[in-house]
């Protein structure tokens, strides 16, 4: 009978990290053993550099790994009511493993039972020792398990690091933006294809990275090649690699980028602008797995994932005979649809500020963020070009704005007096004159001569007018 894990891994590591955080002093080692003189013998060897616990059989030992974070076991295999045989001790074995994969446990065996030792080791003991043990050469064993326990633990805390990393980049907090990257997180470890649809500028390569980084073949290469960017001529030796002699040109045996994806992802951008030719070469691949090179006919294995993308509507050029069905249904055994900027709320302006963080970082210059103007423009615009044209409109914003904040004008939008809607020509000049002077405010620091003669009035009229709409 196995225990039931009552707490669940993570949980024992935050309840490790708890305790680590109030200095825990020393890793915890459970002694688990029957005999009561060889339990004090242990307990004053290890006492100064373990916090110790003890257990005389399996349950009580299953019930301390289970309700504390223990980082050591020395687990004697003859344990009662079997104490003659190794029935007991390895069931402990497994049942301790179970609850807490890395504890590092150290067999305690008699000199007749070797066989059982090694049974031990393959169930995951992480040593034995014969008995009667060595103090001195259990101390030594013991140092040696707290080492690599920490390299385990380190390793994992730079996987979980590399995982978090895999979205990092990918700015993302609104719901629409959220469910791709859990379809992401869903797909990435398949094989399957993978169809990234979406208007131009959203952030499909990204998605493709992520995909790739987050597979298992996140070490393998990931090749990119953009299907409407390189002329029809050249793009199936481009996809497919050539032989020597194969056409005009072709002096020496070249990879396409198909053969050079292999292990890895090979996304494939715009596939709406694939030739009809080529559509049925590819589809080939998908079927068969292998090409030929141009001018070759041997036929190479592939393996390697297929992440396409398009920003057309794939449906419609294949009622109109320009995309095959066939090649379409191979693409797409999965979409990820990625919405338009305008429909992610809260993220333009996320994404606005993080661009204008580091756009202003690499230019080396600091802004204070932008106008409240500013931010209302930003996110009333509908950004056709989405994503890359938010970047491009702050990289020129950075280097052209002279103000301490990002105005509406630096960002080349209308300010959001424009564009009001069922507002009398009376408050609808007013709207405007009052957002005007608190913007030149704003921009000539309080500076009201300057204000005035930015905005084309005199001093006492633009006073006039701060009181009027109570703007200090
Ligand atoms: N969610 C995001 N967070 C941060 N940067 C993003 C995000 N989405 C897109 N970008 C950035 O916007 C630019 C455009 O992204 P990407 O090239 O992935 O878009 P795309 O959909 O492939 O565009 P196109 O259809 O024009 O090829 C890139 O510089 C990318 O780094
Ligand atoms: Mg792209």
């Amino acid at each position: 009978m196995k225990p039931s894990a009552t707490k669940t891994k993570t949980e024992v590591e935050e309840q490790e990290l708890e305790s680590s955080k109030k200095k825990r002093p020393h890793p915890t080692l459970l002694l688990i053993e029957d005999d009561e003189d060889l339990r004090q013998q242990m307990k004053w060897a290890l006492s100064s550099n373990y916090e110790l616990r003890e257990a005389v059989d399996r349950a009580s030992a299953v019930e301390i790994v289970q309700n504390e974070p223990v980082h050591f076991a020395i687990l004697d295999l003859g344990l009662p009511p079997h104490a003659n045989d190794a029935i007991e001790g390895l069931a402990a074995l497994e049942d301790m493993l179970s609850v807490n994969r890395d504890l590092k446990i150290i067999m305690a065996t008699g000199n007749t039972d070797r066989r059982h030792a090694l049974k031990a080791i393959e169930l995951g003991a992480y040593d034995f020792l014969e008995k009667p043990v060595d103090l001195e050469v259990l101390k030594v064993v013991l140092q040696r398990a707290d080492y690599i326990l920490r390299l385990e633990r380190e390793n994992r805390s730079l996987r979980k690091q590399e995982d978090q990393t895999d979205f990092e980049a990918i700015i993302g907090t609104s719901t629409p933006m959220q469910k791709v990257f859990e379809v992401v997180r869903r797909v990435a470890k398949s094989d399957i294809s993978v169809l990234v649809i979406g208007e131009s500028g959203t952030g499909k390569e990204l998605i493709a990275r992520a995909l790739h980084h987050q597979s298992d073949r996140a070490r393998g290469p990931f090749i990119a090649i953009n299907c409407g960017a390189i002329p029809e001529n050249l793009l199936e030796s481009e996809l497919f690699g050539h032989e020597k002699g194969a056409f005009t040109g072709a002096h020496a045996r070249r990879k396409g980028r198909i053969e050079s994806a292999d292990k890895g992802t090979l996304f494939l951008d715009e596939i709406g602008e694939l030739p009809t030719a080529l559509q049925v070469k590819l589809l080939r691949v998908l079927q068969e797995r292998c090409i030929e090179r141009v001018g070759g006919r041997e036929s190479i294995e592939i393996d390697s994932r297929i992440v396409a993308a398009t920003n057309i509507d794939l449906e419609k050029a294949m009622a109109q005979g320009q995309f095959r069905e066939d090649l379409y249904y191979r693409l797409n055994t999965v979409t990820i649809p990625i919405p338009p900027l305008k429909d992610r709320g809260g993220d333009i302006i996320l994404l606005a500020e993080r661009f204008l963080q580091r756009i202003a970082d690499g230019a080396g210059k600091k802004f204070a963020g932008f106008t409240k103007e500013a931010k209302i423009s930003i996110e009333r615009y509908h950004w056709p070009g989405n994503v890359r044209e938010l970047e491009n409109r702050i990289k020129r914003a950075v280097a052209m704005a002279d103000g301490n904040r990002i105005t509406p004008e630096d960002v080349q939008l209308d300010s959001p007096t424009v564009g009001y809607s069922g507002y009398t020509l009376k408050n609808a000049r007013e709207a405007v004159e009052r957002e005007l002077i608190q913007r030149t405010l704003e921009k000539t620091g309080g500076n009201i001569t300057r204000a005035a003669s930015e905005l084309g009035v005199s001093r006492p009229t633009l006073h006039e007018l701060i009181t009027r709409y109570s703007l200090r």
